[in-house]
């Protein structure tokens, strides 16, 4: 079969992938700071992690400081965390308010950001007080999945990843009934702090050419020959069946109640979600970058309403385990030694193995992910 590749996307045909520095520069990141992540749409979390109007959460795009908050029951809006009277951060957490109040001299706002009172300028001439809100960022759902973008000139989330909704559907048919897992044993061993470059960690998700060699429990239960990535505009899909075992040297699997074909998204610039072999559920990370060095990957895992079966709990949680004890810690320590690799005087730019009839030993999607980058980076 052959890949399949949006036609106005067709990359140059690189055989040679981004050279080191591209993972070690300061000023590298600081470029994708403001091309890639500025610019691009950015996971922010569930819309169940803001059950009520006036349920809110703080995050941070590098060192731009941001409000979610559910303004209405179907609308939840972002803004920048900092107060319009004189820069101090409006609030701290997550929690629940009927109004935002600055700590600083108490100028209040509602929670769609309009100025409620400015503690003694309410007549003031030199203040149009009507003239003063908090300043917005563009917020959109790609199903439950909440996206900010710093760019208010971006594109639309179903303009900018055609298809991408439908596909989710189409895959993980009840995924709008699953909720994000209340407490730390259903937490997948998907969150964590890891020393490479954001892009090491997305590369690595973006091929199984390493699952034989690295990933020998995970190769196990998995039929990888039979997996196959696809290329999409601004994302990539791979379909990757299980070897249908029940027994395996990964995790037990039941072949009536569980998922046995894994379905997994990467949304340029760095957001992966997909649904895992085993018992329903469905993840979704994004990758903050903290220095060209150091990434912490941050994870929403989702859990079905309802367990599908009295044993699934106990499935569960070995699955858990398997993931955060194996699996995580096999690609942490592939993505910690590449990094190391990359600052090596004597290591410039690797190639691509591309092998349009084995997806297993083919790196083309993640070479699609550098062709999307650079375009980006301009
Ligand atoms: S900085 Fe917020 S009220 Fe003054
Ligand atoms: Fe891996």
């Amino acid at each position: 079969m052959s890949l399949t590749r949006p036609a106005s996307l067709n990359g140059n045909g690189r055989t040679r992938v981004l050279a080191g520095n591209y993972y070690t520069s300061s000023e590298i990141l600081e470029r994708e700071r403001e091309q890639l992540f500025f610019k691009h749409w950015q996971y922010a979390c569930h819309s169940a992690e803001l059950p009520q109007v006036g349920s809110f959460k703080t995050f941070a795009i590098f060192d731009q400081n941001i409000i979610l908050v559910r303004i209405r029951d179907d609308e939840i809006q972002a803004f920048y965390n900092v107060c319009p009277h004189r820069g101090h951060r409006l609030v701290e957490g997550a929690g629940h308010k009927r109004a935002f109040v600055c700590p600083y001299h108490a100028w209040s706002f509602s929670l769609d950001g309009k100025l409620l009172g400015a503690r003694g300028a309410t007549n003031s001439e030199v203040i149009n007080t009507a003239d003063i809100c908090l300043f917005p960022v563009r917020t959109e759902q790609l199903l439950d999945f909440v996206f900010v973008n710093l760019d208010a000139e971006a594109k639309p989330l179903h303009e900018y990843a055609p298809g991408l909704a439908d596909q989710i559907l189409t895959s993980v048919p009840d995924i709008m009934s699953y909720r994000p897992a209340q407490d730390s044993s259903e937490e997948f061993g998907h969150s964590y702090h890891c020393r490479a470059n954001w892009k090491v960690m997305i590369d690595n998700y973006l091929e199984c050419y390493h699952c034989e060699t690295a990933h020998k429990t995970f190769n196990d239960m998995m039929d990888i020959p039979a997996s196959k990535f696809t290329l999409h505009t601004n994302y990539t899909f791979q379909v990757a069946p299980t070897a249908m075992k029940e027994k395996n040297n990964a995790f037990p699997l039941n072949l009536e109640h569980d998922v046995t074909v894994g379905h997994f998204w990467f949304l340029f610039p760095s957001t992966v979600l997909g649904q895992f072999p085993g018992v329903p559920g469905f993840y979704i990370s994004r990758f903050d970058p903290l220095t060209p060095h150091e990434t912490n990957r941050i994870t929403t895992n989702l859990v079905p309403k309802e367990m599908p079966d009295p044993d699934a709990v106990r499935r569960d949680r070995l699955r858990a385990e398997w993931t955060a004890d194996i699996v995580s810690v096999e690609d942490k320590a592939l993505c910690e030694n590449v990094q190391l690799g990359m600052r090596q005087r004597g290591f410039q730019a690797g190639w691509y193995v591309t092998e349009p009839n084995a997806h297993n030993i083919s790196e083309h999607a993640m070479r699609y992910f550098h062709d999307l980058y650079l375009d980006a980076m301009g």
